[in-house]
């Protein structure tokens, strides 16, 4: 087998193409010709298939070690097309602190279609068995929490899922399959919000989902072309792209994180630092023992002689945005931003503090970064909050 790197770089050919290009063609047709009326194809019509989608598919597959890969127009777009496998009736243990969109198509969509969820926070594994009914089926989360970032063993969690029989469904986007293979560690499903650091230069909204069987794979397959939220060509492109880089992207975003945090160490004007690559935290454990690395997103709680939204606006080269994973640093207010559907004290409750920040790091020179984070402390010290939530996606 070769190494990652390569499989980034080169992914599984496919040599259908009489040029030597060395990449997959971007195959813009919605439809293809038959030799014969009654030939077998492979294809036909695109949302049934695509081959620069199946590249990406198959690379998607390859890179998380699993059987079938599915590219979706949005990481929701995947998301949705998992839960659309279960059936009226089923129930699903979900992570307590899983993306906003998730949690509303979970329970503003696939509730009202008969399917029952219940919140458990998985950094705690003695939780699931609790949880567990005779109707249980599933049991999803997102083994890095967003925005504490709050780390989950999938081992422990697909153990214990295995021996009820039910399948083991893992929110992949922050970390990726350089820094972590649930697949490998026993979960059953891998779902990706490609947009992130797979396509990783916020230039394109895309999803995958990546299967462990080919059984679950067909179902899964039913679904995309079912309901169609296909990825086109052209972004499936983009994707294919931006994960030849992955590593590199990723080594050089979590460099210039952990040069940030022991900038913010030194800085009396920060409170706590979020980061699952600081030591002497469960966190840290379990990261140590099933990530490659720590990843390049932190958060960071400001003191209250700071106002977080003059610092966060007082930024300069770090742009105000939500989002994560490409190659320019983005900071953003959880409390006003990311998280400000959920009602004030559920924020607060989950630790989401209006004094929180979150930075997801770029690759830019860590020098810059810096200098850019330490002026606008400077010039939000002392200034009076101002806090006006607002929904936002992301
Ligand atoms: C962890 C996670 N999963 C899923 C999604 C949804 O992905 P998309 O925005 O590509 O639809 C996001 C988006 O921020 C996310 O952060």
């Amino acid at each position: 087998m070769t190494g990652f790197n390569t499989q980034l770089v080169h992914g599984i050919p496919i040599l259908d193409n009489q040029t030597g290009a060395v990449n997959i063609p971007i195959y813009n047709s919605s439809t293809y010709a038959y030799p014969s009326a009654t030939s077998k194809v492979h294809w036909d019509y695109e949302r049934s298939g695509n081959p620069t989608r199946e590249f990406l598919e198959k690379q998607i597959a390859e890179l998380e070690n699993g059987k079938n890969g599915f590219a979706f127009a949005s990481g929701m777009a995947a998301i949705h097309a998992v839960f659309a496998i279960f059936k009226p009736g089923d129930h699903i243990i979900i992570g307590k602190q899983i993306y906003g969109g998730t949690y509303r198509i979970l329970n503003q969509y696939f509730k009202e279609r008969g399917i029952a969820f219940t919140a458990i926070d998985t950094t705690k594994p003695d939780l699931v068995e609790p949880a567990i009914r005779a109707s249980t089926k599933a049991i999803y989360f997102e083994p890095i929490t967003n925005p504490l970032l709050h780390v989950t063993s999938v081992a422990a969690i697909a153990k214990i899922a295995h021996q009820h029989r039910l399948l083991t469904i893992v929110d992949n986007t922050f970390l990726t399959p350089y820094l972590q293979k649930p697949l490998e560690l026993g979960a059953d499903i891998v779902v990706h919000s490609a947009t992130k650091y797979l396509g990783g230069h916020s230039d394109v909204v895309a999803g995958l989902v990546v299967t462990n069987s080919e059984e679950l794979g067909k179902q899964i397959y039913f679904i995309q072309n079912a309901l169609g939220g296909v990825l086109s060509p052209e972004n499936a492109n983009l994707i294919r792209r931006g994960i030849q880089t992955l590593a590199v992207r990723m080594d050089r975003q979590e460099a210039n994180a952990k040069k940030i945090i022991k900038f913010l160490e030194d800085r009396p004007e920060i409170v706590k630092i979020y980061y699952p690559g600081i030591k002497g935290t469960q966190d840290y454990l379990i990261a140590s023992q099933e990530l490659r690395g720590f990843g390049g997103v932190l958060s960071f709680e400001l003191a209250e002689s700071v106002n977080a939204v003059a610092f966060v606006n007082h930024l300069r080269l770090i742009r105000l945005a939500v989002s994560l994973g490409a190659v320019e640093s983005l900071a953003e207010l959880p409390y006003e931003m990311s998280h400000a559907e959920l009602p004030p004290a559920e924020r607060l409750k989950a630790g989401i503090d209006p004094q929180l920040v979150r930075l997801a790091v770029g690759i830019e020179d860590s020098q810059d970064l810096i200098a850019d984070v330490k002026q606008a402390l400077e010039q939000a010290v002392g200034q009076k909050a101002e806090h006006a939530s607002q929904k936002n996606e992301g």
